[in-house]
C-alpha cells in the first residue's frame, strides 16, 4: 500500500490492530462527498482535466451505490475507509483515480470527513431536542392546573404546578439545543488544503471546497487543521450534558412510578415486567437511560485523555477519536427520541399529587409571608410559623385545619383571610413573578417556548 518505500508486508496482528475499517466505514458518505468536492476543485483549478473529473465522479457514485447495496468489499489490508474507497476508485476508473489524492493527505481528508459527519449528527440531536421540547410543552399545556409538591433536598417544600415542573426540563433541553448549535459553528470548518501538515504547493482553492460542501469557514492554520479535535470534544460534551438532563428526568420518573409516590403510571410500551414477580411493572427504560449516561461521560473522558499528550500535528492516536464519538451519538440520539415517546405517553396521577400536597406543610411559607406582609419582621414571622407547624404536627393536621382561635395562640395578627392564603392553589396562583409557578407566568413561559419552536 505504501509503494516504493516498503519491501516487506505488515505483520498480520499489526494489520488487524491498525485497521479502522470496522469503525470508519460509517463515514463513507462524507468521504465520498469530500472527495467529489476536492476533485471538482482540482478540475476548476486546472490541476486535473474535465475528463478525469467525470471519471472520478462516476466511480465515486458507483462506489457509494456498492456500499449502500452491501456489495462493496471492505479490505482490512487497505487499513481505513479512505484507502478502501480510493483503491476501489482506481479499480473502476483506472488512471484518473490515481490523481484524486493530489494536494491532499489522509490527515486533512479524515479531518474533513469527520467534521462533516459530526455536523450531521449535531443536526440530528438538535432536531430530536426540538421534538422532545415539543412533547414537554404539550404535556405542560395540559397540566397547568395540576399541582404537586415541589421539593428542595428532595423534601416537600412548596406547591408548584406540574406544568412548571415539566417546563424546567424544557428549559434544560433548550439550552442543550443552543449549545449544540454553537458547537456546530466550530465543526463546520473545512481543513482541506492543509494536506499532511504544512499546506501544499499545488494551487488549491480551499474556499471552493468549503462552498461546495456548504461549510461555513476554512482552516486558518494547516498544522492546527490536521490535529485539532476540539470539535469532537465539544460535541461529546454537549451529548454528556444532554444525557445528564435526561438522566435527571429518568430519576424523577423512576421515583414517581414507585407506588409510594404513585404520581405516574408508566406506559406499557416503556416499561417491563418481572420474570418472577407477576405484580411488577418496572421503569427499566428510564433506568437504562440513566445508566447509559455513564458511558457517554466515559466517551468524553476517553477523548480528553486521548488528546492531552499529543504534540503537533497528526498522530495516529487520533484514529481513536471515532469510536467514542460514535458511541455517544448512538446513545444520545435514541435516548432523546425514547424520552419524547415516554413523556408523551406517561400518565400523570393528579389525585395522588393532590393528596401529597396535604402532608409536609407546603403552605408554611405562605403563613410566614402573610405575617410579614402584616408588618411582622420576616425572621419573627418565620419563627411564629414554625411554632404553628409544630403544634399542627402534634395534632396530626395541616395549618389550614387549625381554627382561628388556635392560630391566635401564635399571633393575634392572623385574620379570617389567612385561609385563602393557606390554600394550595392560591399559593401557586399568587406567584406572578416572571419565571415563577403562577399560571400567568407559566403561560408566558410556554408562549416563549412555542415561539422558539417555530423558528428552530
Ligand atoms: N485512519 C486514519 C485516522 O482515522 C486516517 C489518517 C491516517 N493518516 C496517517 N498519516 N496515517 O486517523
Amino acid at each position: 500500500m505504501w509503494g516504493g518505500r516498503f519491501t516487506g508486508g505488515t505483520a498480520p496482528l499489526v494489520e488487524r490492530y491498525t485497521c479502522s475499517v470496522d469503525v470508519d466505514s460509517r463515514i463513507y458518505a462524507q468521504d465520498i462527498a469530500g472527495s467529489k468536492a476536492h476533485a471538482a476543485m482540482l478540475a476548476r483549478q486546472g490541476i486535473i482535466s474535465a475528463e478525469d473529473l467525470a471519471a472520478i465522479d462516476r466511480g465515486l457514485t458507483l462506489i457509494q451505490a456498492e456500499i449502500e447495496a452491501g456489495t462493496f468489499l471492505w479490505r482490512e489490508d487497505l487499513e481505513d475507509v479512505h484507502m478502501n474507497i480510493e483503491n476501489r476508485l482506481t479499480e473502476i476508473v483506472g488512471a484518473p483515480g490515481q490523481k484524486l489524492h493530489t494536494g491532499r493527505s489522509r490527515n486533512d481528508q479524515v479531518a474533513l470527513d469527520f467534521r462533516l459527519f459530526v455536523a450531521s449528527c449535531l443536526d440530528q440531536w438538535a432536531s430530536s431536542l426540538c421534538g422532545l421540547i415539543q412533547v414537554l410543552l404539550g404535556r405542560a399545556e395540559a397540566h397547568q392546573d395540576t399541582l404537586l409538591p415541589g421539593c428542595t433536598h428532595f423534601q416537600p417544600a412548596q406547591p408548584v404546578s406540574l406544568a412548571q415542573h415539566i417546563l424546567a426540563y424544557a428549559q434544560m433541553f433548550r439550552r442543550d439545543h443552543a449549545r449544540v448549535r454553537d458547537a456546530c459553528k466550530r465543526v463546520r470548518v473545512s481543513p482541506l488544503g492543509a494536506a499532511a501538515l504544512a499546506g501544499t504547493t499545488h494551487p488549491l482553492d480551499p474556499e471552493q471546497v468549503k462552498a461546495t460542501l456548504g461549510l461555513d469557514d476554512v482552516f486558518a492554520n494547516s498544522m492546527d487543521a490536521v490535529s485539532d479535535r476540539d470539535f469532537v470534544l465539544e460535541a461529546v460534551f454537549c451529548a454528556s450534558i444532554i444525557m445528564m438532563h435526561l438522566s435527571r428526568l429518568c430519576e424523577e420518573i423512576i421515583i414517581w412510578a414507585n407506588p409510594r409516590f404513585g404520581f405516574v403510571r408508566l406506559p406499557d410500551a416503556y416499561s417491563t415486567g418481572s420474570s418472577i414477580m407477576p405484580q411488577k411493572k418496572n421503569p427499566d427504560v428510564a433506568e437504562l437511560m440513566r445508566g447509559k449516561t455513564g458511558r457517554v461521560y466515559g466517551d468524553l473522558t476517553s477523548l480528553l485523555t486521548l488528546m492531552k499528550g499529543l504534540p503537533l500535528t497528526y498522530n495516529r492516536d487520533l484514529q481513536e477519536d471515532k469510536e467514542p464519538f460514535l458511541d455517544a451519538h448512538d446513545t444520545v440520539l435514541p435516548s432523546l427520541d425514547i424520552m419524547a415517546g415516554m413523556m408523551e405517553e406517561l400518565h400523570f396521577n393528579q389525585d395522588r399529587m393532590r393528596e401529597a400536597l396535604k402532608s409536609g406543610f407546603l403552605n408554611a411559607t405562605e403563613l410566614a409571608d402573610y405575617l410579614a406582609a402584616k408588618g411582622i419582621p420576616f425572621r419573627q414571622a418565620h419563627h411564629i410559623t414554625g411554632e404553628a407547624v409544630a403544634y399542627a404536627e402534634g395534632r396530626g393536621v395541616g395549618l389550614e385545619d387549625l381554627s382561628l382561635e388556635e392560630l391566635h395562640r401564635f399571633s393575634p395578627d392572623i385574620g379570617e383571610d389567612v385561609y385563602g392564603v393557606l390554600d394550595y392553589a392560591n399559593a401557586v396562583a399568587r406567584r406572578h413573578i416572571p419565571g415563577g409557578t403562577g399560571p400567568d407566568s407559566v403561560q408566558a413561559q410556554m408562549a416563549s417556548i412555542a415561539a422558539w419552536l417555530q423558528t428552530n
